[in-house]
């Protein structure tokens, strides 16, 4: 199978994962929701096998960014405009002192080009924090654009852009729901309750609180109750340390698969004692 590469440099993104995830959605439903969004690299990739597809993201200027690529070449015009030349170190630092007071999607896209690895990252005061990357827009950037946004803009109409908290999306019909959320909450193995520490790192990590894990498993369980599909992805172990929400969705039998993934080419967050799965509840 072939699919389009996402056009953002991002932690977490499923690209390389594509081939063992895509295949595995539900197809008897009409309308997919990617909870989590990040890159859109996954919702981008089924657009022509669902009716609708609607991607959410709590992080607002990102969501501006995938809706205006959508519809238009000005946010690159814009974007381009605000990227830095590869070696100005002060340029960069302050277009990053200038979202962190006035936050707008094309500032958050160059900042992501560049920034250290492309890698964005927030402080808990959700202040964009990573470093100079001595890296701006460049021919691959264009490659990747055009790649992904000829992909995706024949299926306009299907696809909807949403920045909102996973909880206020309420799946009103029948729904294949692929959730993709930050790293979970550590299990407790003396209690078996939730611990107080992720399973690891990521730049949008302030987003995600203890309580955000149990509610999202509570969001898993009634969308079964309700008839929609979830697939949820995830680490289901690293470091000797067990994820809460997976372990506790396997727990009450939810299917499971392990995703296998060559780490050579796979950016992944650690070691060879990482074990990558996906729970579903069809
Ligand atoms: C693992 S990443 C998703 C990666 C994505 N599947 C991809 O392939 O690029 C998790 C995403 O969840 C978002 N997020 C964090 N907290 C959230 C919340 N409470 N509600 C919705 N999205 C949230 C983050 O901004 C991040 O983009």
């Amino acid at each position: 199978m072939m699919f389009v590469n996402g056009y953002l440099n991002y932690t977490g993104s499923k690209f390389k994962l594509l081939e063992q995830i895509i295949p595995e959605m539900d197809y008897t439903k009409r309308y997919f929701v990617d909870l989590f969004t990040g890159s859109f690299v996954v919702g981008g990739n089924v657009v022509d096998k669902y009716d609708k597809v609607l991607a959410n993201d709590i992080i607002q200027d990102l969501i501006g960014i995938h809706k205006s690529l959508l519809e238009s070449d000005d946010i690159i015009e814009k974007t381009k405009l605000l990227c830095p030349s590869k070696e100005n170190q002060d340029a960069f630092l302050e277009l990053r002192d200038s979202f962190n007071k006035d936050k707008t999607p094309e500032k958050l896209w160059a900042l992501i080009l560049c920034c250290n690895s492309n890698l964005m990252r927030f402080n808990n005061n959700f202040l964009f924090n990573q470093t100079w990357g001595n890296r701006t827009w460049n021919t691959s950037t264009d490659k990747k654009v055009e790649e992904f946004k000829n992909h995706i803009r024949p299926y306009k109409d299907k696809i909807v852009f949403t920045s909102k908290h996973f909880n206020d999306i309420k799946i009103t019909k029948p729904s294949m729901v692929y959730i993709d959320s930050p790293y979970g909450f550590i299990k407790d193995e003396k209690t078996n309750n939730i611990g107080s520490k992720q399973i690891s790192e990521a730049g949008y990590n302030c987003y995600w609180k203890k309580e955000d894990d149990i509610k999202l498993y509570e969001y898993c369980k009634l969308l079964n109750d309700k008839g929609s599909s979830f697939m949820v992805s995830g680490v289901l172990e690293h470091n000797n340390n067990k994820t809460w929400i997976l372990d506790k969705l396997i727990n009450d039998g939810f299917n499971y698969k392990e995703l296998v993934f060559d780490y050579n080419k796979v950016s992944k967050i650690g070691v060879k004692n990482t074990i990558e799965i996906i729970v579903k509840n069809y």
